[in-house]
């Protein structure tokens, strides 16, 4: 069973097709997840979740929510002497058959290489196939990568900054630098500590994960009525 959202009067087959790739506890799915129940989520079908990590709490919420599932666990390919490209390149054809309009990244907590991008030509000079696109809980350029929470809060101590901030951009080979879609400030406080910090952050990716979602699905009907 597929979520299909309320509003929708166009049939399923119609509606964009939305995968969704996770790796941890699945907060910004559920806020997709949330939003397609109460029509905060624009026509569309979230079809599939995957995680490259078989304990994810986040896969739970997807069941939960009727939403097929899939493990493309990283740790198998390591066992098998498998290299990094094979399990991308693998992992984009999981993805390719449930034929999505668009990837959403939502803490997927794996860099993708060419084998798996390559798939989804994303340059703007042909009309894209399939979007892809990640959230990160940095501003552009300032903290790309692993625990940008924590670097922002220790720039912050070091008075190098009053605050960061929550992207969504589109995917490219380089980490967090493909062209930013939605930029939310963060101001960082006296008052703050990580913790409270982390909290701002979050809050802030659920709504700017939804609304930069809505940015894509409105492109995609634009395309088709090209
Ligand atoms: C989010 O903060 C995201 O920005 C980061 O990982 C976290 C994932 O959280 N890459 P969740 O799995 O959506 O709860």
């Amino acid at each position: 069973m597929t979520v299909a959202t309320p509003a929708s009067s166009s049939s399923s087959s119609t509606l964009s097709r939305v995968v969704v790739l996770i790796s941890g506890t699945g907060f910004n799915l559920q806020a997709l997840i949330d939003a397609s129940s109460t029509s905060g989520l624009l026509p569309s079908n979230l079809v599939l979740v995957i995680s490259n990590r078989a304990k994810a709490p986040g896969l739970d919420r997807a069941r939960h929510a009727g939403i097929p599932t899939k493990v493309h666990a990283l740790a198998t390919y390591r066992k098998a002497n498998k290299s990094r490209l094979e399990y991308d390149a693998d992992l984009g054809q999981l993805v390719l058959e449930a034929r999505p309009d668009l990837i959403i990244l939502a803490g997927f907590m794996h860099i993708l290489s060419t084998s798996f991008l390559d798939l989804f030509p994303q340059d703007s000079s042909s009309t894209p196939g399939t979007r892809i696109i990640n959230l990160h809980p940095a501003l552009p350029g300032q903290f790309d990568g692993i625990q940008a929470i924590e670097r922002a809060f220790e720039a912050f101590q070091q008075g190098k900054i009053t605050k960061t901030g929550v992207m969504v951009h589109r995917v490219v080979e380089t980490v967090d630098a493909g062209e930013p879609l939605l930029i939310k400030e963060v101001d960082i406080t006296p008052e703050d500590d990580l913790q409270s910090l982390e909290n701002k952050i979050h809050n802030m990716e659920y709504s700017t994960l939804v609304e930069a979602t809505n940015m894509m699905l409105l492109e995609i009907q634009a395309d088709r009525s090209n």
